[in-house]
């Protein structure tokens, strides 16, 4: 197996974290890669605000809890009792918190690309994440990147711009186990499918 072959097997979401600090050199490092990633027009509209205050961490742990409890409703029986008991974020243990935003607005770029397609600026925004994600890996760093939340409320407690899109928050730091198979696979909740049956002809 080819090195990267092997890095993108090994690449996890991460929610489980030692709470050891990461070196800011090193986050500097990822943020420095995830900026090399490919984007429409080159409009590099990735933004990324670091969450530093412990109490807008609560604040946005809390929220996420509340949004993971609502989003839960719809399971009934025994896929409500497996909900109920997944962990589906670290953002109380992670070290190095960030929420990612796509700047909608962006005039990097002249709009090339975005005006036919404007939603190719988020899936720029997709790809630095991405980058960053393997680029953690391969220093043994774990990324988790969550979503169940509401991006509005996310928006107002981080006071950001108007024109910025809410893409996620994410964890990184020090993982407490390298695994080799997707959370939610160990768990029963889903499996990997065939990538065969995603493949279509005409
Ligand atoms: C766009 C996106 C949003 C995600 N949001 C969450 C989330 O809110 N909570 C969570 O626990 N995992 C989240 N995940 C992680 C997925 O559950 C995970 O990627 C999937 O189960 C496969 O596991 P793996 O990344 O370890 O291969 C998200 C992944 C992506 C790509």
């Amino acid at each position: 197996m080819s090195a990267f072959e092997e890095l993108v097997r090994a690449r996890r979401d991460v929610r489980h974290f030692l709470t050891d600090g990461l070196d800011e050199e090193e986050v500097d490092r990822l943020l420095a890669l995830a900026h090399s990633a490919p984007s429409v027009g080159l409009s590099q509209p990735w933004r990324f605000v670091r969450i530093a205050s412990a109490a807008l961490r609560e604040r946005l742990a809390a929220h996420v809890d509340d949004q993971v409890a609502r989003a839960g409703e719809i399971y009934k029986g025994e896929e409500d009792r497996l909900y109920r008991s997944l962990k589906l974020h670290g953002l109380r243990e992670a070290p190095v918190l960030f929420a990612v935003y796509c700047d909608e607005g962006t005039e990097t770029g002249h709009r090339l690309g975005a005006i036919t397609m404007p939603e190719a600026r988020r899936y720029s925004c997709v790809m630095a994440i991405h980058t960053i994600w393997l680029a953690a890996r391969t220093q043994g760093i774990g990324m988790g990147w969550v979503s169940i939340l509401d991006p509005a409320t996310v928006d107002t407690m981080l006071g950001v711009p108007e024109n910025w899109r809410c893409l996620g928050l994410l964890c990184l730091g020090y993982p407490t186990s390298e695994e080799a198979a997707p959370e939610l696979e160990r768990r029963g909740w889903e499996h990997r499918i065939d990538w065969r049956s995603t493949v279509v002809s005409r």
